[in-house]
């Protein structure tokens, strides 16, 4: 088969790589992307590292085999465990997914942080963290939460918010950083039950992805943010060509792809 365009996989344990993927194509759409959704065995924020390990080598060894240029690891959990390990193990560049923590302390004084249980304990989010003196930062794991999205989502409910959304106790926050990418489905849901606005990694993975594989022009960028509102996604002639040019792979294909074009593109974004 002939390759007209760059090929990058993109890859979660379930939907919430769906929302990494739509910035990557707004933002580069002349690339051919490959979702690969493990849904079946998500969430993965629960399970033990060498585990998540084997998962993310499976998905990576099928990107091999199509041939990638790039590798997104659309997945906070997927990085902070193992993304070092799967660089050295893979020829291609693996660009990861992290919690947007220096955007948030550069605007807060005092933010949470919302993440999967294994991203919370990371040493990557330690580092992360640390780097950041000004801001004091709450970490918040959330071991339900990725999983009750996937399955709201899928069912096209809202996510019961006492019950779900941890609490904060009586703290107050100027920021919440999303750090799992599921989370990003209910952005608004988050930011009004913590009453403040909230950050996510998403445009800065699409950014590093861009330039890692030089894709683009500046200039069909900066046109492409002035005349784009953040609320309603894809224009139109984007999700056409979308249809064309992300194919999905994996135990969720159909669903993936579903939810891609039903919900990703007009509802939550
Ligand atoms: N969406 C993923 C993340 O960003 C994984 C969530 C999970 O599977 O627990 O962390």
């Amino acid at each position: 088969m002939g390759k007209d365009f760059p090929r990058i996989g993109v890859f979660d344990s379930g939907i919430g790589g769906l929302t990494v993927l739509k910035e990557c194509f707004s933002l580069a759409p002349e690339a051919e992307y490959f979702y690969l959704g493990d849904n079946a065995r998500a969430p993965y924020g629960n399970r033990e590292e060498g585990e998540i390990c084997d998962f993310v080598r499976e998905a990576l060894d099928a990107f091999g085999k199509i041939g990638v240029d790039a590798a997104v690891l659309a997945c906070n959990t997927a990085t902070a465990v193992c993304i070092d390990r799967m660089r050295r193990e893979f020829p291609f560049p693996i660009i990861g997914t992290e919690p947007a923590v220096l955007p948030a302390a550069k605007e807060c004084k005092r933010a949470l942080i919302l993440a999967t249980v294994r991203t919370a304990q990371s040493g990557r989010l330690r580092r992360l963290v640390q780097r950041c003196p000004s801001c004091r930062f709450t970490v918040l794991p959330c071991p339900d939460l990725a999983g009750e999205i996937e399955r709201a989502v899928g069912e096209g409910k809202g996510v019961g918010r006492s019950v779900h959304f941890p609490s904060a106790g009586d703290e107050r926050f100027e920021g919440v950083v999303l750090g799992c990418t599921h989370y990003v489905f209910f952005r608004d849901e988050i930011a009004a039950f913590y009453g403040c606005k909230t950050y996510d990694g998403n445009r800065g993975v699409a950014v590093r992805l861009v330039n890692r594989l030089n894709l683009g022009t500046a200039d069909h960028r900066e046109t492409r943010f002035e005349t784009q509102n953040q609320n309603i996604c894809f224009e139109k002639n984007l999700k056409e060509m979308a249809k064309g040019r992300v194919h999905f792979l994996g135990n969720a294909k159909e669903y993936n792809e579903s939810i891609f074009f039903s919900n990703i593109c007009f509802n939550y974004f």
